[in-house]
């Protein structure tokens, strides 16, 4: 099977132009095969999870019954990106696989959506929320090591519980920021080649190969996305990940769900601790 599509440029050249459609369904069927795979592996051989440490009572006393997860700005962002997303994931393949319309309006807004919401949650991520949080820690891969040991029968002593993101939620949102870099990037150039209502359309802009790469780019990292956001619906349904899915919905999460999967010591999550430090200081002036 050919990854890529080829032509022939005006000087003869074999130049890429995008990638091979067929793509679409090999992340698509590669996705579903993961999934089946998981589910039953859950649902057949896994035991219950076992975890190391323990918390003592005057912390467990002080974290409330509704742990803070996501503020309401996070939350809606999270949302419009999904949106914007599927919208994205659509209107760029529906066309391929034979649902025929026009596509490339819807695409580019939704697009735009997408790459100025990307934006806002950078800088909201870097100066409002904690931006480490996100990223693997050396407990994470400790941890890691100690699950995949324990998975081999190893007499190893179990994980410590998470911080804030479990390792694998952090190994997603790398995967789908190095996928979704690539198509904003690639895609606010692409805009010259359409009528936008941003910049005069430009096609002259790259050399032809340039342009072949830059979609060939843009179409990797799309199909690799069909995948990711394939993989992230079906845990955020998996019954016992519906917490972590609720408090992108609410905002919080239960204190015993919390207890039971992540560790305060790691993740500071007291009523004292989730004030804001704006309120903090407010309090620290007002007294
Ligand atoms: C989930 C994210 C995205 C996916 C899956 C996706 C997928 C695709 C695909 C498969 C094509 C056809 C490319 C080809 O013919 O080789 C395309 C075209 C295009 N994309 Fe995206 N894209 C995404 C995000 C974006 C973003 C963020 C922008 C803009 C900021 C954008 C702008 C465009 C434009 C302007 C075209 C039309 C190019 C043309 O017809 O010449 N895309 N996209």
């Amino acid at each position: 099977m050919n990854v890529l599509q080829w032509a022939i440029d005006p000087r003869g050249h074999s130049v890429p132009i995008h990638i091979a459609w067929d793509l679409i369904q090999v992340a698509f069927v590669s996705a579903v095969a993961f999934l089946i795979v998981h589910a039953a592996y859950i649902r057949f051989f896994a035991g219950e999870k076992q975890w190391s440490g323990t918390t003592a009572p005057d912390v467990v006393a002080a974290i409330p019954e509704r742990v803070p997860r996501h503020t309401l700005v996070a939350r809606a962002f999270h949302w419009l990106m999904a949106a914007s997303m599927l919208t994205l994931l659509f209107t760029a393949f529906l066309p391929k696989v034979g649902v025929e319309f026009d596509w490339v309006t819807l695409h580019w807004i939704a697009g735009t959506v997408l790459a100025a919401s990307v934006v806002f949650h950078i800088i909201h991520a870097s100066f409002w929320l904690d931006f480490w949080a996100i990223w693997p820690d050396q407990t994470d891969i400790l941890d890691a090591i100690r699950r995949l040991r324990r998975f081999f029968g190893q007499a190893v002593p179990a994980p410590r519980r998470f911080a804030k993101y479990p390792l694998e939620n952090k190994g997603f949102h790398g995967a789908v920021i190095a996928a979704g870099l690539s198509v904003i990037a690639t895609g606010v150039f692409m805009m010259f080649r359409v009528r936008t209502i941003f910049f005069t359309r430009n096609p002259y802009l790259f050399t032809d190969v340039t342009w072949g790469w830059m979609y060939v780019l843009h179409g990797l990292a799309g199909v690799g996305l069909i995948a990711l956001v394939i993989i992230h619906v079906y845990f955020g349904v998996r019954p016992e990940k519906r917490p972590i899915t609720k408090s992108m919905i609410f905002g919080w999460m239960s204190r015993d769900f919390v207890l039971k999967e992540h560790d305060p010591a790691r993740w500071t999550v007291t009523a004292a601790a989730v004030r804001r430090p704006r309120e903090e200081e407010a309090l620290r002036d007002a007294s």
